[in-house]
């Protein structure tokens, strides 16, 4: 009997409410398949700051870095929450993890499934068909822009001392100013890179035309770490002769992604236009409450929607489920080829095939124009996944 230890850090606002609907997903699995768990949950957050002074119990990041065979987040982010140094609290557990586990790609798939409409308002519902939006947004996840805040979680995670970035000055601005360095790096460019590369491999091409083509996105006209991240991209695409290449300037991208999303298909991109694009994309498949993410390195994976913490709606039993669920389905996926474990393939698979039917169904939350909560939805997948599980998963 294969077991898996998972670290659940449910963080702040809905990301505790949908955690409560990943758990009951993961005992579905436990009780159909050969499969169980030894599970960790974590309290941790901006709230667990306010109210004990710490981001995570101490010896947190060394269960997720030693014992985790995977990790799930639900949200970080609560109003008010600050460290000491004025960062955000929390940062520990979602930068810490990116950055001390070396979790380098972050992988965003964007996805209109069957029945559910993209949030672009006028009449383009008889334009973008299901099957029409069908692209996963590779962010590189441990440099560039956040590589300063990165670097302080990863460092305040371990307990080591932190990191400043040295003097620097800006000729011709007066008076205060505050910065980020944005350091780009060959290595740091080159395994996002190649990762997005053999993604596409995997994938059937760009649903306008079938093709096999990685689109890199940045703003190498302007900025230097970009020219470095673009000449790479070249270079890594010679290993690659049956994909096709692509490029956008990051503005222009923005433009092409609600213009035409069908021409895409995996697009690689440095850190904050991956942070800023997935937001948007998620427009494209209905919203933050489907949008579904994977933070992977080569020997850790975290888990986690892409969606925030929403303080507003916390605890109201409101909050589509869906993004938390499909990142459940990423988590066994991936368990399933890190250890080369059918079942876990399996089981992500019958995870997205009840995510599908309740997404043509009509029992679904408001931002999909149902009235059914967080906990109704989630029961749902859960009967259907049960069914699914004993059709196609004997157990052991
Ligand atoms: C995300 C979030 C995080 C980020 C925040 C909570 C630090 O917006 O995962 O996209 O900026 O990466
Ligand atoms: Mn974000």
């Amino acid at each position: 009997m294969t077991s898996y230890t998972l670290a659940l850090l449910p963080g702040d606002g809905i990301g505790r409410d949908v955690m409560l609907e990943a758990e009951k997903i993961i005992s579905v699995v436990e009780n159909n398949t050969p499969l169980s768990f030894q599970i960790n949950k974590i309290p941790c957050g901006g709230k667990h700051y306010l109210e004990t002074g710490e981001e995570w119990p101490e010896g947190s990041f060394e269960f997720c870095r030693d014992e985790a065979d995977a990790i799930l987040l639900g949200a970080i982010g609560w109003p008010g929450a600050k460290t000491e140094s004025g960062d955000l609290a929390g940062g520990s557990v979602i930068l810490g993890l990116r950055s001390g586990l070396d979790l380098y790609a972050n992988v965003r798939p964007i996805r209109l499934y069957d029945g559910v409409n993209h949030k672009i308002h006028g009449n383009f519902q008889q334009v973008w068909k299901p099957g029409m939006v069908d692209m996963v947004i590779i962010r590189e996840n441990t440099e560039g822009l956040y590589h300063s805040l990165l670097r302080r979680c990863a460092d305040a995670a371990q307990g080591r001392e932190t990191w400043e970035p040295g003097e620097m000055d800006f000729p011709g601005l007066d008076g205060e100013v505050a910065w980020d360095p944005r350091p780009i790096s060959r290595h740091g460019s080159e395994r996002v890179i190649r990762y997005a590369f053999e993604i596409a491999r995997r994938r059937n091409g760009a649903p306008v035309d079938g093709k096999t083509r990685v689109t890199c996105v940045d703003k190498s006209n302007v900025t230097r770490g970009c020219q470095l991240f673009n000449k790479i991209y070249h270079e890594i695409a010679e290993e690659y002769p049956d994909t096709e290449t692509d490029h956008a300037y990051i503005d222009a991208f923005s433009m092409w992604l609600v213009r035409q999303p069908e021409w895409f298909d995996v697009v690689v991109t440095p850190n904050m236009f991956g942070d800023i694009s997935t937001d948007l994309a998620s427009v494209l498949q209905g919203g933050m409450g489907i949008a579904a993410s994977a933070n992977l390195g080569d020997s850790h994976g975290m888990f986690e929607p892409v969606h925030g913490s929403a303080p507003k709606y916390a605890g109201k039993n409101t909050t589509n489920p869906i993004a938390m669920i499909s990142s459940v389905s990423l988590m066994f996926d991936w368990l399933g080829t890190k250890n080369n474990d059918p079942t876990c393939t399996a089981i992500s698979d019958s995870i997205e095939q009840a995510v599908n039917q309740v997404l043509s169904g009509d029992k679904l939350t408001y931002d999909l124009g149902g009235s059914a909560g967080t906990s109704e939805v989630g029961d749902l997948v859960c009967q259907i996944l049960e069914e699914n599980l004993r059709k196609h998963i004997p157990i052991a």
